[in-house]
């Protein structure tokens, strides 16, 4: 368990400090191998992507640029409707770039699938998406993701950039919140 304020909240822990920095790890080897002689631009969707940015992009070698985006999905509730607005568009033209988003979690996909769409139109050389976690039984659209951490089970998960009401994203695990949180 973390020791923070906010760890006691958790129910159990999903993903600890030391899996998360393995696995990212690998990750970034295999995008340095993948991405060497090109040019790369990471796009982190925030704010979720924070972590996972700034642990992935530190354990890679090669040349890269980052921007950010922030994106908000329309729907009923908590469910994201793959209706999306941007909060927050890229800084610069990645026509001609090598793009590769970065996103904490996939759950329908719906988001990501709008994502990958809006970005394509730009005239990139290639888009791909890593994505440090996935719950394969949410999901509601078929999204090509090159590169995935976890594939996690369908519950609400916490920490590592991954918020509930804002709260949370400074655990280092990845955890389920105790019910008593939600009540
Ligand atoms: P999609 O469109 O794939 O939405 O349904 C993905 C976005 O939904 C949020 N999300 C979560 N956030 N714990 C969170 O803190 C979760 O378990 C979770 N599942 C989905 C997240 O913002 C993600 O980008
Ligand atoms: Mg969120």
């Amino acid at each position: 368990m973390d020791a923070t304020d906010t760890g006691t909240d958790l129910e159990h822990v999903l993903l600890s400090e030391e899996q998360l920095a393995e696995r990212i790890r690998e990750l970034a080897a295999e995008l340095d191998r993948d991405y060497a002689g090109q040019d790369v631009l990471l796009v982190g969707v925030l704010k979720g992507a924070v972590m996972v940015m700034a642990d992935l992009s530190r354990a890679m070698s090669i040349p890269l640029s980052m921007d950010f985006m922030a994106v908000s999905s329309y729907g009923s509730g908590t469910k994201s409707s793959g209706v999306v607005r941007i909060l927050k568009d890229l800084d610069a033209d990645i026509s001609g770039r090598h793009v590769l988003i970065v996103e904490d979690i996939i759950d329908s996909g719906l988001t990501l699938s709008w994502l990958i769409a809006n970005l394509s139109s730009r005239g990139p050389a290639s888009v791909r998406v890593c994505a440090l976690l996935r719950k394969p039984e949410a999901a509601k659209v078929v999204v090509d993701v090159a590169y995935v951490g976890f594939d996690i089970p369908n519950e609400f998960v916490v920490g590592y950039g991954l918020d509930y009401s804002d709260r949370y994203r400074n655990l280092k695990c990845v955890g389920t919140l105790a019910p008593h949180v939600y009540s």
